[in-house]
């Protein structure tokens, strides 16, 4: 078996690669070339330090990495079926640390799903530490939960770069999926900005595709974050009568019993994990 950098291969190839790792996986995630590449420019995967696993002719499995100033982030990491036990998990985890301290980051990120024990213990094998649970969670279109309104000062509708400064100003941190970084390289983002009649304070950012909202984080600034998310989450849903809601790697915080007010249900939990890096900065490749 050797490890090669995955510049080498096509997106067809590694779309491929990828769909046979996931075969069998705990919540399927069945990926076209489109998203795929779409992927990798949203959350900054670097392929030539990304890798591919072969014997041959034959790719075994995969692992790529995301690269952003300070920090690396390991995803899309699979053996397929027939070879796994055989050190090959192991190839790729060495390769992308690796690839990881040569570019002087001070740490390097990943997330596993809740339950997929063979992952965690190789993460945990090579020094990862868990941080934070985070919730993917779904909302259909037409739930009526019986939410009552609280009394509203003002919503103001806001656009992509107003959404982009408000980002920018969490206070809270950010999954590598939800940090500004990524958000940068997403089209036509929106944002409603709440007050409150009692003084309460937020906003939330979303993409509204035509079937579906995505990308919805909330921030509270001023209040009960349960109340004034669900103020905010009840105002989206209003505008947005028709479209199912999918959210991304949220903590499990008020803001979330505020989302779960609205409509909102586990689809299931990863765990972050973080690997503390003591290498100095250096050279980043380029994408
Ligand atoms: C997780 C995965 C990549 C491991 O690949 P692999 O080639 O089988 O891994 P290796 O043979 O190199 O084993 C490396 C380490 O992983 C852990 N591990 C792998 N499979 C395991 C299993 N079935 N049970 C427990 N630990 C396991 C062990 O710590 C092992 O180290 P050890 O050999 O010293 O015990 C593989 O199971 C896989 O592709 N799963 C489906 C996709 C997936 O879960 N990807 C990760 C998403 S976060």
């Amino acid at each position: 078996m050797e490890v090669l950098p995955a510049d080498q291969f096509t997106f067809e190839q590694l779309t491929d690669a990828y769909n046979q790792t996931r075969v069998d996986y705990l919540v399927p995630m069945p990926m076209n070339v489109a998203r795929l590449r779409e992927y990798a420019h949203v959350y900054d995967v670097n392929l030539p330090c990304s890798c591919v696993a072969v014997a041959g002719e034959t790719m075994l499995g995969l692992g790529m990495l995301g690269l952003r100033d300070g920090r690396s982030w390991i995803t899309r990491l699979g053996v397929l079926p027939s070879g796994r036990r055989k050190g090959t998990g192991n190839a790729i985890m060495t390769w992308l640390i690796d690839r990881s301290a040569q570019n002087g980051v001070d740490a390097v990120w990943l997330e596993v799903i809740k339950g997929n024990d063979p992952a965690h213990r190789l993460f945990r094998k090579y020094g990862f530490s868990e941080t934070r649970d985070l919730i993917v969670a779904r909302r259909p279109p037409g739930v009526d939960t019986g939410f009552q309104p609280s009394p509203i000062a003002s919503i103001t509708n806001l656009n992509h770069e107003d959404a982009l400064i408000l980002l920018a100003h969490r206070r809270q941190p950010a999954n590598w999926l939800n940090q500004s970084e990524s958000l940068q390289n997403v089209r036509n983002l929106s944002a409603l900005q709440i007050e409150m009649a009692n003084g309460g304070k937020g906003w939330v950012t979303y993409h509204a595709g035509l079937l579906q909202l995505t990308r919805i984080l909330v921030e509270v600034i001023q209040g009960d974050p349960v109340e004034v998310t669900a103020n905010l989450l009840y105002a989206l849903h209003d505008r947005h009568k028709r479209q199912d809601a999918v959210t991304e790697n949220l903590a499990d915080d008020a803001v979330w019993q505020g989302f779960q007010a609205i409509g909102y249900f586990e689809s299931f939990r990863r765990i972050e994990m973080i690997k503390p890096m003591k290498s100095s900065r250096g050279f980043l490749p380029r994408r």
